[in-house]
């Protein structure tokens, strides 16, 4: 098959690519620097810019012949509490979903597939959160979720029999490249503190996982379907603590002055049993 994937350079797609060279398929990367695309004889990079408008009129174009594309662009601020920062990310989500799929559309892709997160699902404490678990439409986290409800309804307003689409759930990343390193150096740095009791749960998934599943549901096309992909959920602080223990480092204080963060236990079921996919990396540095 001929893939079409933007947010070629991200920690996702360099996962991603070279498992799908390695099955055979073709790559037409679409990258703001693809220079910094894998190049091999099946990938193809393009220069591309989600959000440019002066760029929107090449993406048909860029998407013709491809038979699926997939949206795994993002701009996550390096400072999260800056004025403005999630803005290009919300773009991203927004604008620029609304952008590939139109695209898409128009060049005759005939499958669709949407990265998104759990973490905007509603606050579930203790329990399990299954696909059809709503997302969290309050105002108090409207700037992280908003966009994903926009993004995801915009996806799913298509008839699965004219664009086969299906959205990917991703827990939080973890493995080389992803912010779990940047936590071992907080942690070896003696500067984590889990916010709260550290009781929340969190659902990551291993980066290489995550990619596995694009392949299975690329190859599968289980139109117009939702998927957590996500490894077992753990509590926060069992999740840092364990982690610190792991590299070495002391387990990070609590600090009970902070807002409890949401809780996202996630179950992974719906993707194992239709995509017949599981995590096989774990969640674990090797150290
Ligand atoms: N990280 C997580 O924990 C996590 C968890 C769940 C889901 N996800 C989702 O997984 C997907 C991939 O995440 P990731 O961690 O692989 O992201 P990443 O490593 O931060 O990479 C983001 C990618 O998006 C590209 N991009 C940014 N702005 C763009 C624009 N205007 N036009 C085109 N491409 C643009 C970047 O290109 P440049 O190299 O040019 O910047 C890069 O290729 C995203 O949808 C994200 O929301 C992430």
């Amino acid at each position: 098959m001929r893939v079409g994937v933007v947010g070629a350079t991200g920690v996702l797609a360099r996962n991603l690519i070279p498992m799908l060279v390695e099955r055979g398929h073709q790559v037409r990367a679409l990258a703001r620097s693809p220079e910094k695309v894998l190049h091999t004889a099946r990938v193809e990079a393009v220069r591309h810019d989600l959000l440019d408008p002066a760029m929107a009129a090449q993406l048909p174009g860029l998407l013709a012949g491809c038979d699926v594309v997939i949206h795994a662009a993002t701009a996550i601020p390096t400072d999260p509490t800056a004025p403005g920062g999630w803005e290009n990310n919300s773009r991203l989500r927004t604008e620029g979903t609304r952008r590939l799929l139109d695209a898409a559309l128009r060049a005759g892709v005939p499958q669709y597939i949407q990265q998104s997160i759990v973490m905007a699902y509603i606050d579930g404490g203790d329990r399990w959160l299954d696909e059809s678990t709503p997302l969290d439409s309050s105002p108090a986290r409207a700037g992280v979720c908003a966009p994903v409800i926009a993004m995801e309804g915009m996806v799913k307003a298509n008839d699965p029999a004219q664009l086969a689409w299906c959205i990917v759930r991703g827990g939080l990343f973890v493995g080389p490249g992803t912010g779990q390193e940047a936590l071992i150096a907080r942690l070896r740095a003696g500067q984590e503190v889990v916010r709260c009791d550290g009781q929340n749960f969190i659902s990551p998934i291993h980066v290489a996982d995550i990619a596995a599943a694009f392949v299975a549901v690329i190859e599968r096309n289980p139109a117009g379907q939702v998927f957590n992909v996500v490894d077992e959920p753990l509590r926060q602080g069992e999740y840092t603590d364990r982690l610190a223990r792991l590299v070495g480092a002391p387990e990070p204080p609590r600090d009970p002055g902070q807002p409890c963060p949401p809780s996202y236990r996630c179950t992974n079921q719906a993707a194992k049993t239709v995509l017949r996919w599981e995590p096989v990396h774990g969640i674990w540095p090797v150290v």
